[in-house]
């Protein structure tokens, strides 16, 4: 087992401003979660830990924040694949493959480009959380058989609805998720990270 920091350090990734969105894509990317505070580790490293988590995917690389916790929460994480077409990721993507070389590979694809029939253990959805685009990448997920899909900001409204749809609140399966609040130009936001079993 790895020694867990209760911090994380991003000191090693680019610093986003304003700019750095695709106003096509919309103004989603700002990754707050609070990867500062050691609730929000210590319940990502039990989830690594109880379903043995060796490979996977995100959709949403942004800043890189969360792949980097993913790395270093997740103890048996021998892989991550990190995709996000904005061009911003792109030094992150280097920057992550530079700290943790073969663990990481990121790619400048949006997630309906990606190809077929590959397998992970966890697939994290963080991408555009707007209209169609959760409902998708929740597709995209399953057909991926993964033991779990992870999904950021389930508060939303579209992705609410994607999320029933798709049945993935099961009680049988006592779905877990973390509450958090975040600030996002100056105003407090809840929202909340969503563990399914498939
Ligand atoms: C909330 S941010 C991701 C934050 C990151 N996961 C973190 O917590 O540090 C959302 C990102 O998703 C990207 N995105 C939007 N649509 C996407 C898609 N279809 N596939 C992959 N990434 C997408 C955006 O460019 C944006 O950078």
């Amino acid at each position: 087992m790895y020694e867990h920091s209760n911090k994380i350090d991003i000191s090693f990734l680019p610093v986003p401003d304003k700019d750095q969105h695709d106003p096509k894509i919309g103004m989603q990317g700002w990754g707050y979660l609070p990867y500062d505070d050691p609730r929000l580790l210590e319940w990502v490293s039990s989830i690594g830990r109880d379903y043995h988590i060796r490979t996977m995917l995100e959709i949403g690389t942004f800043a890189g924040y969360s792949a980097t916790m993913f790395l270093e929460q997740f103890d048996y994480l021998e892989k991550i694949v990190t995709i996000d077409p904005n061009n911003f990721s792109i030094g992150a993507g280097k920057a992550l493959k530079d700290k943790y070389g073969d663990r990481v590979e990121y790619k400048q694809i949006k997630s309906g480009e990606l190809t077929k029939g590959q397998i992970y253990d966890l697939v994290f959805i963080d991408g555009n959380h707007t209209k169609d685009a959760p409902h998708n990448d929740i597709l995209i997920a399953m057909s991926m058989n993964p033991k779990i899909i992870m999904m950021d900001n389930i508060e939303l409204p579209d992705v609410q609805r994607a999320v029933k749809r798709n049945g993935l609140f099961d009680l049988k399966h006592d779905p877990k998720y973390l509450y958090y609040t975040s600030e996002h130009r100056g105003r407090r936001q809840p929202g909340i990270l969503g563990v399914f079993n498939v």
